[in-house]
């Protein structure tokens, strides 16, 4: 008889039926023949710090933190990864066996693997990226394309304030650029992302003129439904190259799972029809 305990890891945040997580590390987990479970657990504000320990009591390896938590989490961590400080927040929990819990953010990860997935040649050298959005998504993603090495960014936001406060925040590398210069300044960039909801089913689409993106323009989105938002389709037309999103949600589950059940799993076709599907 196997008298092995049995890995667990949760996916915790509020709401939280509708998180593809447990798909995905479920696909992996019978992928890889791993005896494991990974579950959805809805947590109150007012419990989160219980509901982590309680956590830690059942043995459970870790967890991934999703909206609201992301920031608060960081708070209620021992050992912050400095990709976790400088964003600040964090989206992947490991209950270490010193007792101490570890918060890391695999989200840049996930958007640079994504991208180098489906464009092995790219590079963040090259040449400036322009950014769409200053809220979680568009630290983490402007922190992994700093690490990647990018000259400059321009850093675009409806509520400019709120760009101007990341660039003091990550330095001088970011260029605040006005919603309405957006356009004009595509002309000079090797990269576009949109990190703002804006083409997603319900919402209204990006509302920038894309005219003077160069071709061979980078174009992602981490808008992944539909996977081919309005964006992506009209960059496509224009002849730049197209990432969709949902390889971001795919490559940031990687850490969390090598770090849970042991096997660095692969972001496969089959994993993303199993995510499309849901
Ligand atoms: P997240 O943490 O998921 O990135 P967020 O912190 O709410 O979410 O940030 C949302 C981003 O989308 C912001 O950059 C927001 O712009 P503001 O800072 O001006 O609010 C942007 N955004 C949301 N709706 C928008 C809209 N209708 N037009 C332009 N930008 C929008």
């Amino acid at each position: 008889m196997n008298t092995e305990s049995i890995p667990l890891a949760a996916v915790i945040g509020s709401p939280i039926a509708h998180s593809l997580s447990p798909r995905v590390h479920g696909y992996w987990l019978k992928k890889y023949d791993l005896r494991g479970h990974y579950i959805p657990i809805e947590l109150s504000q007012d419990n989160l710090a219980y509901g982590i320990e309680a956590l830690i009591r059942l043995g459970f390896k870790g967890a991934n933190v999703t909206i609201p938590y992301k920031e608060a989490v960081v708070g209620l961590a021992d050992v912050i990864t400095d990709r976790a400080a400088l964003i600040g927040a964090a989206n992947t929990l490991t209950f270490r066996k010193d007792g101490r819990i570890q918060a890391d953010n695999t989200d840049g990860y996930g958007f640079i693997a994504n991208i180098k997935q489906h464009v092995p040649a790219w590079s963040a050298s090259t040449g400036p990226a322009m950014v769409i959005g200053a809220g979680g998504a568009s630290r983490a993603i402007l922190s992994s394309l700093l690490s990647e090495r990018v000259p400059e960014i321009y850093l675009v936001n409806r509520t400019r304030s709120r760009a101007e406060m990341l660039a003091e925040h990550f330095g001088a590398r970011i260029k605040v650029v006005d919603w309405t210069k957006a356009g004009a300044a595509m002309a000079e960039v090797d990269m576009l992302v949109n990190t703002t909801s804006l083409g997603m089913t319900g919402q209204p689409p990006l509302n920038l003129p894309l005219a003077k993106l160069r071709k061979g323009t980078l174009v992602t989105d981490i808008v992944y439904t539909p996977l081919r938002t309005p964006l992506l389709v009209e960059a496509g037309k224009m002849g730049c190259q197209t990432v969709d999103g949902l390889g971001m949600l795919l490559h940031q589950a990687v850490p969390g799972f090598e770090n849970w059940f042991g096997i660095r799993p692969e972001v496969d076709e089959d994993l993303r029809q199993e995510v499309l599907n849901a």
